[in-house]
């Protein structure tokens, strides 16, 4: 029996056939095998193994510590979870950036080992022959534009980009030089949405926006921000779907008193 159209797997030809289509794409980050599922039973399109697991998951202050076997461990475990949706997997920082063969073995890792289906790195004109072997090696490639949280350095922090006319201009080059070395997709991050819109109606591949308005093709966010789970936690383009954070509190806190107290376990807790 064929799969009826809501079960049918997401692939790079699905998604590139909505662009330009009211049907926009609902990408969100997962990095175990518990939520990879629930996003994928819910019906999220794409399911991107970010590098925001070092900050998200490991506790760093960037993405900039994330090895490339953090990203095959992650991205192997988030695949057990995801059945119909597109799977995407980050390239680290200095998995790519030397040389076009360690680009070329990081994704060959990523696709692998980790069972992904398309990797996403960061950059414009300087990634783009990187970009061009991939796609000719078979590896559907996404690019990542404007605020590219692995060159936080460089940026002084993560701020908005493309706000000067400069910035503006360098991003839209980065922007079509990745789309026209044949990345099926771009995330565009933390820019203006005038500029994120321009981007979207000049370029083939499919937008997906953070920070960055909603003109693109798709939005993308972490799945610690939509969910809820840094309370403390609450940038501008950031809305909260759950509270969950503050539930998982709530319980342990519940928890800890039911066991002080003697109330846990309870008859129907134990055995006879
Ligand atoms: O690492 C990540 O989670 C990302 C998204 C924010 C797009 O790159």
């Amino acid at each position: 029996m064929a799969p009826a159209p809501q079960d049918a797997k997401v692939t790079t030809a699905a998604l590139r056939a909505r662009k330009g289509t009211p049907e926009k794409v609902a990408m969100v980050t997962a990095y175990d095998v518990v939520f990879a599922r629930l996003a994928d039973d819910a019906g999220v399109d794409v399911v991107l193994v970010g590098d925001s697991l070092g900050m998200v998951m490991q506790g760093e202050r960037s993405t900039l510590p994330v090895t490339l076997d953090d990203m095959v461990y992650h991205t192997r475990i988030v695949s057990r979870g995801v059945r119909r949706a597109h799977l995407v997997s980050d390239m680290p920082f200095m998995s790519y950036q030397a040389s076009l063969e360690d680009g070329i073995r990081a994704a060959g890792r990523l696709i692998k080992e980790g069972r992904a289906e398309a990797v996403k790195l960061e950059g414009g004109v300087e990634v783009a022959e990187l970009i061009r072997r991939l796609v000719g090696l078979g590896i559907p490639v996404v690019g990542h534009v404007g605020m590219t949280p692995q060159s936080v350095h460089q940026f002084g922090g993560f701020k908005i980009q493309g706000r000067t006319e400069a910035q503006r201009e360098k991003i839209l080059a980065d922007a079509r030089a990745v789309a026209e070395a044949g990345a099926y997709s771009i995330v565009i991050e933390a820019v203006p949405q005038s500029l994120a819109a321009e981007i979207t109606r000049t370029v083939s591949a499919v937008t997906i926006g953070i920070g960055a308005g909603p003109e693109c093709d798709g939005q993308v966010m972490v799945m610690h921000d939509l969910l809820g789970l840094e309370p403390s936690w609450k940038p501008r383009f950031v809305r909260r779907y759950a509270e969950l954070g503050k539930a998982a509190g709530e319980a342990f806190a519940a928890y800890a008193a039911d066991v002080r107290a003697g109330r846990f376990p309870g008859p129907q807790e134990s055995f006879d």
